[in-house]
């Protein structure tokens, strides 16, 4: 198993070492080989995404990323931004299906903001198209008119083949699932979601067992917060699955508990939290790394096929929930407060 892992900036450092303390805690045959990404990347070799990195990442199984940014780099021409070099590897490596699952742990049902009835048994998956849509669209720009006043310009586009290869990831977790899936578009105003409509349509007389239905983008964002357990696996674009899935980390309780998987076709993929560098807490031991965790066992299961391991993983997590650790972002009265590296130690300590 060959492992390149890029912690980034912020935060990532400090979580990707507690999910690496995880893996080695597993004993298995592992080659893990470290490389800078983002911010790090433009320090170390003025690129956010050094050749070298992409180099072994391109060479690995799997990569673990921890995340990338930081204000200080917000003044830097936009190419060199930390942000551009996570787009440029997931595009580089073909990573268009993103896993966004998210679960909620029973012990943390009072730390989301949501009304514990509302959350409590909430287990969705979020399937993200993550290497197309207004993120990637030509033409982009921001350039001046013939009056003198500036004009930004991204384009939303979507080709049918690349609706279809996402809407399939989705339709096969849904067969694993629930078999019921939600298609979130914005068919009513955008062209490129009505073809999205269309194409998931078409795609789903090859899964007549699986239910599908289909929701605007705007409705979505209500229904997740008004009844979020009607849904089962939810498949969307890049910038509503962006959105959506950051809004539905908040149903677990914490955006620090919402892992992700972004797969190719073949099943390689890198693996990081749903959630940024908080640059602001960085250095400082208090993040949570239980969603880097849980995207370690995330990769166990899809790019290692290693169920057993992953499962062991999930285990090891809710057995630290369930001996009442809690880092400040999940921390309720009555629990004990524990740091990024310590939560680490529980959850390595709970895997035997
Ligand atoms: C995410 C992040 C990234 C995105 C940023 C950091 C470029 O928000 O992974 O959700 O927009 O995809
Ligand atoms: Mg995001």
């Amino acid at each position: 198993m060959k492992i390149a892992v890029l912690p980034g900036d912020g935060i990532g450092p400090e979580i990707v070492a507690q999910a690496v303390k995880v893996l080695w805690a597993l004993r298995l045959n592992i080659d893990m080989t470290e490389a800078p990404i983002g911010g790090a990347g433009y320090e170390s070799a003025g690129d956010p995404l050094p050749d070298a990195t992409l180099k072994l990442a391109k060479e690995a199984d799997a990569v673990l990323l921890g995340a990338v940014g930081d204000w200080k780099y917000d003044k830097l021409e936009r190419h060199l931004r930390p942000e551009r070099g996570l787009l440029r590897i997931r595009k580089e490596l073909n990573l268009f299906a993103n896993l966004r699952p998210a679960l909620l742990y029973p012990e943390l049902a009072s730390a989301s903001t949501l009304k514990s009835e509302v959350v409590s048994g909430l287990d969705i998956m979020i399937v993200r198209e993550l290497t197309g849509d207004i993120y990637f669209g030509q033409p982009r720009g921001i350039s001046t008119l013939e009056n003198g006043e500036r004009e930004g310009i991204n384009t939303m586009r979507y080709s049918e083949s690349e609706i279809k290869r996402i809407g399939r990831v989705a339709f096969d977790i849904a067969m694993k699932r629930n078999k019921r899936v939600c298609s979130v578009d914005k068919a009513n105003v955008l062209e490129t979601t009505e073809l999205w409509r269309q194409v998931m349509i078409e795609l789903s007389s090859e899964y007549p067992e699986v239910e599908l239905s289909h929701m605007y983008v705007d409705n979505a964002a209500m229904q997740l917060i008004r009844a979020p357990k009607q849904f089962d696996v939810m498949v969307t674009g890049n910038i509503f699955g962006d959105i959506l899935s950051d809004e539905a980390s908040m149903l677990t309780g914490s955006i620090g508990m919402l892992p992700s998987a972004s797969l190719d076709a073949n099943n390689k993929g890198m693996y990081e939290p749903s959630h940024g560098s908080a640059p602001d807490i960085a250095g400082k031991d208090i993040a949570n790394p239980l969603a880097t965790i849980l995207s370690v066992a995330m990769m166990l299961r899809y790019t290692f096929n290693d169920e057993t391991n992953a499962v062991k993983i999930e285990h090891a997590v809710k057995a630290a929930l369930v001996l009442g650790c809690r880092t400040a972002d999940i921390w309720t009265e009555g629990c004990k407060k524990v740091g990024c590296s310590e939560m680490g130690d529980v959850v390595a300590k709970a895997l035997n």
